[in-house]
């Protein structure tokens, strides 16, 4: 592991979390403590001090775990760990030079009914013992409890929020979980009261999702998700989310998914006692095992006989250490899969591992068409708008593929912002003619199509023409735009057809109706190749490209691409547009979206403040809200010379951003006035930039005042 990780953080930063990677909600991110940077998602193993499995030092050295999570309640009721941990501190005593979150005895009170420490009591405590990230006493809601109860244990709990708070003062820093049962909105107002609660400008800085172990040791894996899904969508993203007691592997891809940042658990000693070990599909006893049905170094010299016959303890120890490798390697790739915009697909694929959690998934796919104001659809918003609608990966062809968040969001985006063209490649105007189908085939749809393409528009040039992909329809105009260029499916794809009714009512959708519909397959008749048809194709797609990523009006982007020229590359697609010798935009071939270039960004930039003219007050009156114009985020002052000179735009730096910024395209960044200072591609929503204060919001292309 990185030992710099360890080093203290600089006081400035301390408890602050920023996000290093994204898909969607979920996140890399790192949280500064004293004890050093917590890299997340991550999960914290339980240790009893008093039956210690795994040695602490050799969870970190041996198996990469930066942090733990131990009980500041049973060192409490223990007065040899008590005076102890008085004495050296925590991390002594445990001999653990990470990071040490502890729990505060909330979970005794639920096993036994009660617990002897008052409330300030055990804050003081885990601050005076050193702990890193301790947890306020909150009052546990119990599933089998009525609503009444949990309400008040909602309410309790936050009653106790402010004197924890003060307790803790700046020395530690503090979880505040969210309780509520199964109730959604109960949820909502915990997680919305938790985060809301300050002492001298100090807040919580982790906010656990409590009352959940009940639910797990029955597999409920439903309501865990319907309770992330609630509790999230009152928390706000500079704070990770924590999962208290939920440490089986193949939850954490669904979790982190949702947005999970931290988790812990004892599965892996409790496991290891009772003879059970895990994988990421699932747990397996070992008493009938004659070969493993998952690996790890710890097992792979041995057989399920020689482990059985090992002494009790150090069987036990043996399967404890197996269960954190197969832990951290679950992590591992879960993170791999954030970094590569694949954790809903690793979500899916693990869905299939247990029939609860099949079900469970399901459920969250069948929320994503909710339309309600529940706390589960505004989640559900915020993470479809989180995510990237376009990206360079294949896309794995399955029938959960409609469900997956980047592909909602692209084909929300279509829908919202797609327009027929103004004008046809003959130079006629009016409204079109026919409406014509491309079926069959695989991507690229321009080869498998391209001259069909050129017959249809040189019969009829007032041809508005869609392919029929497995995610819907798709102006050809857009046809090398990924997620929907990218799909895998093979011969399942190549002869899928949509029924006509389905056509007809996507047509109607975005609101072609009443024109005569006739469907082709594909072709490879060499048809005359019309120079006039293929750059009329070209300019569609820049004006559609800048209206669907960008929110340009496409009147605007019609009147911006006239008399604009293209370069080419090898294979013939465009890949530089020019105007008056001015470079504007460059198509991107690996993934079909769209980069600008500085003179394409100051164009929109005049268009934006052609429209809405330059103040703030402005951009929140305009009236057109399928076409926004290029979003953009206005920085502090003090920032300007270092973004117009090409540097990113960090979190903290930031006086507004639009809410109609899309993660991962292009935006503008302007000063105070509404000048143009940059542009750049943005790492995150405007919620994440009104709240975070590290980490990079804005990566930049190019600034004003770079010297070329
Ligand atoms: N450990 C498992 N569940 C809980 C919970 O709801 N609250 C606290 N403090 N610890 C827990």
């Amino acid at each position: 592991m990185d030992t710099s990780d360890l080093t203290p953080c600089r006081p400035q930063d301390f408890g602050k979390f920023e996000m290093t990677h994204r898909d969607g909600c979920a996140r890399l991110g790192k949280l500064h403590t004293k004890h050093g940077i917590l890299r997340t998602p991550t999960l914290l193993p339980v240790v009893n001090p008093n039956i210690l499995t795994v040695k602490p030092r050799r969870m970190l050295e041996d198996f990469g775990y930066q942090a733990l999570i131990t009980n500041s309640y049973v060192i409490w009721k223990h007065d040899d760990l008590r005076k102890r941990a008085m004495e050296e501190g925590v991390h002594s005593l445990l001999d653990f030079p990470g990071v040490i979150m502890t729990d505060s005895g909330t979970f005794q009170s639920y096993v036994y009914g009660d617990v002897e420490v008052k409330v300030d009591e055990i804050v003081r405590f885990q601050r005076e013992i050193g702990v890193d990230i301790g947890t306020m006493l909150d009052v546990f809601g119990r599933p089998d409890m009525s609503r009444e109860e949990i309400s008040s244990a909602v309410q309790l709990t936050a009653d106790r929020a402010e004197d924890s708070l003060r307790e803790a003062g700046g020395e530690i820093l503090l979880n505040g979980p969210i309780q509520g049962g199964l109730h959604e909105d109960l949820r909502a107002q915990s997680a919305n009261m938790m985060s809301n609660t300050t002492h001298l400008g100090r807040g919580f800085s982790v906010h656990p999702i409590g009352g959940i172990v009940p639910l797990m040791e029955s597999q409920r894996y439903s309501d865990l998700f319907t309770i992330i899904l609630a509790s999230s969508s009152e928390l706000p993203s500079s704070r990770p989310m924590h999962i208290f007691g939920c440490g089986h592997p193949m939850l954490f891809p669904m979790c982190i998914a949702l947005g999970a940042d931290l988790f812990d658990s004892a599965a892996y000693a409790l496991f290891a006692k009772d003879g059970r070990i895990l994988s990421e599909e699932g747990t397996h006893r070992i008493d009938t095992l004659v070969e493993w049905p998952t690996h790890s170094r710890q097992i792979s010299n041995l057989t399920p006989n020689d482990v059985r016959e090992m002494e009790k303890s150090d069987r036990t120890a043996l399967l404890a250490k197996h269960n954190l490798e197969v832990t951290q390697r679950e992590l591992a790739r879960c993170r791999e899969a954030v970094r590569n915009g694949s954790i809903w697909v690793l979500a899916e694929r693990r869905s299939h591992s247990s029939p609860y959690l099949r079900a469970a998934f399901e459920k969250v796919s069948e929320s994503m068409k909710l339309e309600d104001s529940s706390p589960i659809s505004s989640r559900i918003n915020t993470i479809v708008m989180a995510t990237n609608p376009v990206r360079p990966s294949s896309e794995p062809f399955s029938s959960d593929i409609y469900n997956r968040p980047h592909i909602r969001h692209a084909r929300l985006l279509m829908e919202q912002r797609w327009r027929m063209p103004g004008s046809w490649s003959d130079g006629s105007s009016g409204p079109p003619k026919e409406i014509a189908i491309l079926q069959g085939g695989n991507p690229p749809w321009r080869i498998s199509h391209g001259q069909v393409v050129q017959n249809i528009l040189s019969l009829e040039p007032r041809t508005i023409i869609f392919v029929d992909t497995p995610m819907g329809l798709l102006p050809y105009s857009l046809e090398d735009l990924s997620p929907w260029c990218r799909v895998e499916g093979g011969e399942d794809i190549e002869f899928m057809k949509s029924e006509e009714k389905t056509i007809l009512r996507s047509l109607k959708k975005i609101g072609l109706q009443g024109i005569n519909v006739s469907y082709y397959g594909p072709s490879n008749t060499d048809y005359e190749k019309n120079q006039r048809i293929r750059s009329w194709i070209e300019r569609c797609s820049l004006v559609d490209k800048l209206s669907i990523l960008c929110g340009v009006n496409p009147l605007d982007g019609c009147v911006l691409t006239e008399g604009t020229d293209t370069r080419h590359s090898n294979t013939g697609r465009p890949v530089n547009v020019f105007k008056d010798g001015k470079h504007l935009f460059s198509p991107r071939l690996n993934d079909g979206g769209i980069s600008l270039a500085l003179e394409g960004a100051k164009a929109l930039h005049s268009l934006r403040s052609k429209h809405v003219g330059k103040s703030k007050k402005s951009q929140s009156q305009r009236n057109n809200t399928d076409h926004p114009g290029v979003p953009s985020v206005t920085l502090h002052s003090d920032a300007v010379p270092f973004v117009g000179a090409g540097r990113n735009v960090m979190h903290g730096f930031i006086e507004h951003a639009d809410s109609w910024l899309t993660v991962g395209q292009p935006c503008i960044v302007m000063d105070l006035e509404g000048n143009f200072v940059a542009h750049g591609t943005s790492n995150s929503t405007s919620e994440e930039m009104a709240v975070l204060k590290k980490g990079v919001a804005v990566r930049i292309r190019e600034g004003i005042l770079e010297k070329k």
